[in-house]
């Protein structure tokens, strides 16, 4: 069984899901990084020689490699579980953690990281932001099997939260 953390940019995804590994002593893969690897480019430059999909097109073949796997924590890209295909190869193997965060957070952790979003290229980011957290919510939610909200919360809290709440989750 693996776990795979998943949901919007700057929630928290891989310092969440590297320090889960750690607790759990599980094998920490991170999938921007595999498709960078994979590439040979940063993911700017990706969207900007390939297009968006030629990134989703890589963000696949390197999710599908890893969903057949065990024993790993995977912190998925933002728009990973939005694919049907993704989403079913994920779901076979692993459980399922969406990791949400209110607007402010998500818009104080992605201004922090730079301009490295291709997504969020634009100096006004906010409408951007709640654009696509609108459309994409509604995928999230029903490919959950469990919800942490991470607004203003320890990451040592939440890899926590995520371990305690994983037993209570269906799948074995
Ligand atoms: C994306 C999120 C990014 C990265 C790419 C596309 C998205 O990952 O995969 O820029 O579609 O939300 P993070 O969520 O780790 O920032």
């Amino acid at each position: 069984m693996n776990i795979a953390l998943f949901g919007f940019m700057g929630v928290g995804k891989t310092s969440v899901g590297q320090l889960i590994s750690e607790l759990l002593e599980m094998e920490f893969v991170d999938l921007d990084n595999m498709i960078v690897t994979v590439a040979g480019m940063d993911i700017p430059s990706i969207f900007r020689k390939m297009g968006e999909s030629g990134f989703r097109t890589l963000e696949k073949k390197v999710t599908i490699e890893v969903a057949d796997k065990d024993g790993l924590v995977i912190s998925c890209g933002g728009g990973t579980v939005l694919d049907d295909e993704n989403l079913r190869s994920l779901r076979k193997n692993s459980k399922m953690v969406l990791l949400t965060a209110d607007l402010e957070t998500i818009l104080q952790r992605v201004e922090v990281d730079g301009n490295t979003r291709p997504l969020l290229f634009s100096d006004e980011k906010t409408k951007p932001i709640k654009q696509l957290l609108e459309k994409r919510m509604p995928k999230y939610l029903e490919a959950a099997d469990l919800i942490v909200d991470t607004s203003g919360i320890s990451v040592n809290h939440i890899a926590k939260e995520i371990i305690k709440n994983l037993d209570r989750t269906e799948k074995q």
